[in-house]
């Protein structure tokens, strides 16, 4: 298959593009050099010229302060970008994977949120991510929206910048030997390997429609910090951090953990647990 990765440098876009090329299909990476999601005439003359047969759109703006700052800056990439690819895809009757997020929730429901559970985004980027998902299952029939959460893996997250959480705790306990985690938000961490080898399976098959796509299970992030410096036999003192020692700057769901229910009611789940996943990426 020919497979177009949009947004190719990221931290999930270089393992899509490692695990279509492992399972041997023909990937063109396109960073935001080659391509401008929230420009129709770059999405169009970009993908019309490659003509793959499959898209994965991993690009977005997600840095949610700067969302809230920029909020249409958030919805001409967010919502429009997705939009666009969709009406290309269409076009080209190309298959469109677009990844979205836990942050569509507001953290209300307090057990793992469902596919058919409704969405309420708390903020700009939960909200412009809700309207890509929208644009995109209304456009593109063959569409796979994946909404995934807390993600990790190899490559550093280009919008946040530096280190992900694995390596910030690792990083933090070395140079402090104190690290202070909160435990009143409850997500899911999930490692870009397993999401690319997800979206890799899903490629192979004609069940299109809006996934659940998170490791299994759930935790907060000071029992992943916990986890992480098990697993790596770090000596350090984690305490929990104060309900107002790191203030939320913009609202978020202090809950958003996801079932993967559509995934394994058709058979498609490949996600291991949270802990399985940290482990080998540590490995
Ligand atoms: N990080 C998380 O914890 C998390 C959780 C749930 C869902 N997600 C979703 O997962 C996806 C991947 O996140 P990530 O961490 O891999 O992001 P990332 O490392 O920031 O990578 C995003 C990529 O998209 C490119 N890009 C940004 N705006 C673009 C535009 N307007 N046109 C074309 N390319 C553009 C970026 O290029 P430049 O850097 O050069 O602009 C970068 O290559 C996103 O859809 C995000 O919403 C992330």
């Amino acid at each position: 298959m020919k497979v177009a990765v949009v947004g190719a440098d990221g931290q999930l876009g270089v393992d899509v593009v490692n695990q279509f090329t492992r399972a041997g299909d023909q990937v063109s990476s396109l960073t935001h050099t080659e391509i401008e999601i929230s420009d129709i005439d770059s999405v169009s003359n970009c993908l019309k010229e490659i003509r793959p047969d499959v898209i994965v759109n991993t690009a977005a703006m997600h840095h949610v302060e700067k969302c809230e700052q920029e909020p249409q800056r958030a919805f001409a990439v967010n919502g429009l970008g997705a939009r666009n690819l969709a009406i290309v895809s269409r076009e080209i009757s190309a298959v469109l994977f677009h990844v979205s997020t836990d942050y569509v929730f507001d953290g209300a429901k307090r057990t793992p949120y469902e596919e058919t559970d409704a969405p309420r985004p708390l903020n700009v980027y939960g909200n412009t991510k809700l309207s890509g998902e929208h644009f995109v299952r209304g456009t593109c029939e063959k569409h796979f929206v994946l909404r995934t959460s807390a993600i990790y893996g190899k490559s550093p997250c280009r919008a946040k910048g530096g280190l992900n959480f694995v390596e910030l705790m690792l990083k933090l306990a070395k140079e402090r030997g104190k690290v202070r985690v909160v435990a009143s938000e409850f997500v899911t961490p999930t490692r870009t390997t397993e999401i690319a080898q997800q979206i890799v399976a899903l490629s192979r098959t004609d069940s299109y429609g809006l996934y659940h796509a998170a490791a299994e299970g759930a935790c907060s992030w000071h029992e992943f910090a916990a986890e992480i410096f098990r697993l790596t036999n770090t000596k350090v003192i984690l305490e929990v951090a104060g309900p107002n020692e790191f203030p939320m700057k913009v609202p978020r769901p202090l809950y958003s953990v996801l079932e993967n229910r559509v995934l394994k009611s058709r058979g498609l789940n490949l996600f291991q647990p949270w802990q399985v996943g940290l482990r080998e990426y540590l490995a």
